[in-house]
């Protein structure tokens, strides 16, 4: 069932260009370039106040990377929060909400719980699902299913990124809804979408470089993720991802949050990975790794070409991702931060799909 992988979670991750396409091609018209979102919603995008978000863990992490579009796509609020939070926060919820869970198994306790919140509160509820006969499917008023396929694997990698990818094409929609988009800007969006499983596939061949840098995380008490925007939430589920399946400590910052604590912790043993595509924040970030550098830091750069070439810093790696769009640099800088933690658990001789206290479904909160 593994094919010619070790681990499953070495599989799912290969399987991410796949289903991320089909997962797109569910919500996408290709030949036309835009999105077409064929349930018949039983909202409107238009009269929304606010987006609420709950999920857990990964899912969570893929909730906060949307929330940076709804806002900046959609011009839509948005609050989210881990559900087991949410669940008990009594939050008081707008007339005209709409409530997002995202859940790859549709069973998760905490997830489910603020759910029935939501709609006990008012809210229109659309699920992110990746199980589409689970309970959470069954009780949202929209489904959006993720169409990953089975993921075995504890650690989740491909539900994430058809997460990404679903939550992309929903506030595309929205922007469009809204009065937002021009038909331009929608089709350069869609555009930009269409290209990530081809990205994907150049992503998944860092796999060599990061077997040969995870020899050297291997050997490492700590690791921190930094990252600005949408890099943010990605250097939080780095950090997760490398906490769960290889047991080394890791901790995800945004960039800009270095200098107000954790600059504290850099030394020449602790490497610092920076998730810096060549975006509207790139300088931002520079100057932070900049920060690091001068306390000699061991950096291990995530960029493009051009951010290569303008870093102007010595860095112990420099990983080199293909130039995209940058909407799109989450689903696609997933990648090599999911290699990171595989290569690093391998090289740790950890179960790598089934991590220690972990279980794949956590229906007891
Ligand atoms: C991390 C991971 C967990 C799950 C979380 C939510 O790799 O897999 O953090 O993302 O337990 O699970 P679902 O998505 O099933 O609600």
């Amino acid at each position: 069932e593994k094919g010619n992988h070790r681990h499953f979670m070495a599989k799912e991750m290969h399987e991410q260009p796949e289903v991320v396409s089909h997962t797109l091609a569910h919500y996408l018209d290709l030949a036309a370039e835009t999105v077409l979102l064929e349930a018949d919603l039983p909202f409107d995008f238009t009269g929304l106040e606010r987006i609420s978000i709950a999920a857990c863990g990964t899912a969570y992490y893929a909730g906060l990377i949307a929330k940076y579009w709804f806002e900046q796509i959609a011009r839509l609020p948005v609050e989210i929060d881990v559900a087991s939070e949410f669940r008990y926060r009594e939050a008081p919820l707008p007339k005209n909400g709409l409530a997002i869970v995202i859940s790859q198994s549709g069973e998760t306790a905490d997830t489910l719980a603020s759910l029935r919140y939501a709609r006990q509160e008012g809210q229109k509820v659309m699920a992110v699902i990746n199980v589409p006969t689970s309970t959470i499917a069954r009780e949202s008023d929209a489904v959006m299913p993720t169409l990953a396929g089975p993921e075995i694997g504890v650690a989740s990698t491909k539900a994430f990124t058809c997460q990404l990818a679903t939550l992309a094409a929903v506030a595309v929609a929205a922007g469009r809804a809204r009065g937002v988009l021009t038909p331009e800007r929608e089709r350069e969006l869609v555009r930009a979408l269409i290209e990530v499983p081809r990205l994907m596939n150049e992503a998944l061949r860092l796999g060599p470089q990061i077997e040969v840098l995870a020899r050297s995380f291997a050997k490492s008490q700590d690791v921190l993720y930094l990252g600005r925007a949408t890099s943010y939430p990605l250097a939080l589920e780095g950090a997760l991802k490398l906490k769960e399946i290889s047991y080394i400590h890791a901790e995800g910052y945004a960039a800009g949050e270095l200098k107000h604590g954790p600059i504290a912790l850099i030394d020449e043993k602790m490497p610092v990975v920076v998730i810096a595509p060549h975006d509207q924040v790139f300088d931002k970030t520079m100057s932070n790794m900049q920060e690091v550098a001068a306390r000699g830091g061991r950096i291990v750069l995530l960029t493009d070409a051009r951010g290569a070439a303008e870093a102007g810093i010595e860095t112990e790696a420099t990983l080199v991702l293909p130039e995209m769009h940058p909407f799109v640099t989450p689903l696609v800088y997933a990648i090599p931060i999911q290699l990171i933690a595989y290569h690093t658990a391998v090289q740790m001789g950890t179960d790598v799909d089934q991590p220690r206290n972990l279980a794949k479904s956590v229906t007891v909160e």
